[in-house]
């Protein structure tokens, strides 16, 4: 039976860790420390609880391991990969954004746009919607989908990956970035001037997409402008909730993503220069 580990027992890797376990397979939570880890959901009175293993004292050696930790926390657990992996281990990268794979090489990856939607708080997990991982369709993934069958991860291949790749990016470029920047929640999307800069900023990145070859149908700006008007008002962001908690946010591999693709294009992207400088600015320290 194949081995399975989750690196990074947070709002994703807990979900996909649970699907896996309560269908019978074989699944380790690999966390900094040992400890639990407990997933609760609103429409349920249960809490179901995990244990998680230190990935400094972990001793399995997996065949598929899915690294779940933030982009901007990948670097901490470069040096476990070789005692946690084979040659043939296949690891699944679940993280927003894209190129953190060039940066850090990790063999036998392939980055998987998520698509579940969670927050955790101390140990607790609340898992809000969806359990879906789109990867990009070859031999590798197509087995990693029929030998998860039996679980409710929904793992979906994609023939046209990288367009599902830059339409989440242009999901998350607008709304994490005025999110942050303003340290504010979805309430702001009423006010019309941040919903202008939405559509700019999306507008923008679409323009990074064609230079790539990556075409969006007529209306996407509506369309992801439609998705954001269906937020709450009290909704966070991934980066907003970061910069609240004084976490380091993963711009690198969104906003700063996009930034260099405008750049090596030598495109004219104003919003995204501004955004991606104030973003940059708020992480700074003396
Ligand atoms: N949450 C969502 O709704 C959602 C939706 C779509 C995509 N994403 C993306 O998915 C990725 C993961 O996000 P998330 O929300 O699941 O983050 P998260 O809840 O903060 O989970 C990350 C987990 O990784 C652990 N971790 C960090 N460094 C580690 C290390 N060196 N060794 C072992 N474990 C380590 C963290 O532990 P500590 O708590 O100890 O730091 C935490 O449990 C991000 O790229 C995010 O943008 C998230």
């Amino acid at each position: 039976m194949d081995t399975f580990g989750v690196i990074g027992p947070g709002a994703v890797g807990s979900v996909i860790g649970e699907s896996l376990h309560t269908s019978g397979y074989q699944v380790t939570f690999l966390g900094r420390k040992a400890g639990e880890v407990y997933i609760e959901r609103a429409s349920a009175s249960e809490t179901a609880a995990f244990p998680v293993e230190a990935i400094s004292e972990a001793e399995t050696v997996f065949d598929y391991l899915f690294i779940t930790v933030k982009g901007t926390q990948l670097e901490g657990i470069i040096p476990y990969l070789d005692k946690l992996t084979h040659e043939n281990t296949v690891c699944i990268l679940c993280q927003n954004g894209y190129g953190q794979l060039d940066k850090f090489h990790i063999p036998n990856a392939y980055q998987a746009v998520v698509y579940i939607s969670g927050q955790k708080k101390e140990k607790v997990v609340t898992h809000f919607r969806d359990r879906i991982l789109i990867l990009p369709e070859n031999p590798v993934t197509k087995k990693l989908k029929e030998g998860i069958a039996a679980s409710n991860l929904d793992i979906r291949l994609s023939p046209d990956y990288r367009y599902e790749v830059w339409y989440k990016l242009l999901v998350n470029l607008a709304i994490n970035s005025v999110t942050a920047l303003s340290r504010n929640t979805a309430l702001i999307l009423e006010e019309e001037k941040i919903q202008h800069l939405c559509k700019r900023l999306i507008q923008e990145g679409i323009a990074i997409a064609a230079a790539e070859e990556i075409h969006f149908q007529e209306g996407i700006t509506e369309e992801i402008m439609r998705i954001y008007a269906g937020y709450p008002p009290y909704m966070g962001t991934s980066m907003y909730y970061d910069i609240i908690a004084g976490k380091t946010m993963e711009t690198a591999y969104i906003q700063g993503y996009l930034y260099e693709k405008s750049q090596t294009y030598g495109l004219d992207t104003p919003c995204l220069d501004a955004v991606y400088s104030l973003l940059l600015a708020s992480e700074m320290r003396g």
